[in-house]
């Protein structure tokens, strides 16, 4: 039988303290080195009992394994795609023309396709995240709820937000809003238009929002 492959906890590619002011390094260093290093471990907890389960060890619940894994490892996955949508905070933080053309052509404006972002941010019910997602070059919102809940079923996941407590309570105490529209100056643009061109376009004139 195949060994099942572990996953691990990815690098940053800033420091922990770069996000500042927006994001403080407590914050940074407790949510990549205990959060998603914890999501990490159950994750590879989670495929090391499924692999005890499929050589025969009965005693291992198998319906527990699979929820739990579920959850972790769309943590896991959602957090290595959030620390790649963030760069050190800019005061005029535009995407470039292609990305606003894009999104003006899908939500009538750069404008609108950030207010339906943060209002799904800001209305999570307890713990979850906002997302921009593509399915078949539709992008849509979501609001996924815990890890691994409410996502479209094929939809690439372009932004991400997390709005767990733990990724802003310290820093903002109970106002996500004020957290939501500060996350707009880390937003690195250049990741989401990378992610535009890998899923989503055929030719560069799709590329180009045309
Ligand atoms: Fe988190």
């Amino acid at each position: 039988m195949v060994e099942i492959k572990k996953v691990s906890l990815p690098k940053l590619s800033y420091d922990y303290n770069a996000l500042e002011p927006v994001i403080s390094e407590k914050v940074m260093k407790l949510h990549h080195t205990k959060h998603h290093q914890g999501y990490v471990n159950g994750t590879n907890s989670m495929l090391g009992l499924l692999e005890k389960h499929r050589a025969g060890d009965k005693s291992v619940d198998l319906g527990s394994i699979l929820t739990k894994l579920s959850f972790h490892m769309n943590g896991h996955l959602m957090h290595s795609l959030f620390w790649e949508n963030m760069r050190a905070p800019r005061e005029n933080n535009s995407p470039s023309k292609e990305v606003i053309s894009r999104m003006k052509q899908h939500f009538g404006s750069m404008e609108q396709f950030k207010k339906e972002f943060s209002e799904a941010a800001k209305g999570v019910e307890g713990s979850g995240w906002a997302v921009l997602a593509v399915r078949d070059k539709l992008p849509l919102v979501m609001q996924v709820r815990n890890h691994q809940l409410m996502h479209i079923v094929g939809a690439k996941p372009l932004l991400v937000l997390d709005v767990w407590e733990h990724a802003y309570y310290l820093d903002y105490e109970n106002r996500r809003g004020d957290f939501v529209d500060a996350f707009w100056k880390l937003v690195d643009w250049d990741t989401v238009e990378k992610r535009i061109k890998e899923c989503c376009c055929g030719t560069d004139n799709e590329c180009k929002g045309q």
